[in-house]
């Protein structure tokens, strides 16, 4: 696992930006996988600006996203599709249909999550995996205990989850308290990851995650055996450790 420090929020979306936009410019028809949740935000933010200003294309890029809530349908502004759509895929000449997400809202879950794992596997995997990190470990919605054989499947989110993106919601009752996630087998098989990290609420899960062994209570701690990853956190999420 590589460590990138750098000094705060700005540094690390333009770091992973401009890391992103290389593979992207090498490898037109790249798969990415990509994360919610506050972190990445800059950096996409970065990867509009550049597609603006320097006209790197999406064009060809297929992505998949980590997780969805589960009973949120993509018109619901607090779902991850919706999300996605408006923070980066509108502002990309990316075409939808290449933008795959789970669906929260499929009749018959567990066959959505069978096929988000066949359809990722058909398309030939993930190149470069953009991930964030809970403050209790959890890496797309794997919470703590969560098997690392796993690959995509239904969640109960834990109570400090719940509690933690209550602030994307109007009150704590509107958060689901399901997902749907790739699970943790399907993370490892990304060919490379990029691991985010920003502020001091972060410290504790980066002190962990570089200082624990591998073990599924900490699910963030299995990267360690993974060849291929990049932690850019900021001076605030590597105070502790
Ligand atoms: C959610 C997402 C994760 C994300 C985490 C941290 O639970 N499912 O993918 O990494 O929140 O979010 P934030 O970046 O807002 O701290």
């Amino acid at each position: 696992m590589e460590i990138i420090k750098v000094t705060n929020y700005e540094e690390m979306s333009k770091t992973a930006a401009d890391y992103i936009i290389t593979m992207v410019r090498q490898f037109p028809d790249a798969t990415l996988g990509l994360a919610t949740g506050g972190t990445p935000v800059g950096t996409y933010k970065r990867l509009i600006e550049d597609h603006q200003d320097n006209k790197t294309s999406y064009k060809k890029v297929t992505t998949f996203n980590l997780d969805e809530y589960i009973g949120l349908s993509g018109e619901n502004p607090q779902s991850y599709r919706y999300f996605m759509d408006s923070v980066l895929f509108n502002h990309l000449d990316i075409q939808k249909v290449n933008t795959f997400i789970p669906n929260g809202t499929a009749l018959d879950l567990e066959k959505e999550c069978l096929n988000y794992e066949n359809k990722l596997k058909n398309h030939g995997g993930i190149g470069l995996q953009i991930l964030g990190i809970g403050n209790n470990g959890h890496i797309g919605f794997n919470e703590p205990g969560t098997a690392f054989s796993s690959n995509t499947h239904i969640v109960d989110l834990a109570d400090s989850t719940i509690k933690a993106n209550a602030r994307y919601f109007n009150n704590i009752e509107e958060v689901p308290n399901q997902a749907i996630t790739m699970g943790i087998s399907t993370i490892m098989q990304c060919r490379e990851i990029l691991l985010l990290a920003s502020g001091e609420a972060k410290a504790d899960a980066i002190q962990q995650l570089l200082g624990k062994e591998v073990n599924e209570h900490f699910p963030a701690s299995i990267l360690r055996s993974h060849p291929n990853v990049k932690v850019i956190a900021d001076e605030a999420a590597l105070s502790a450790s």
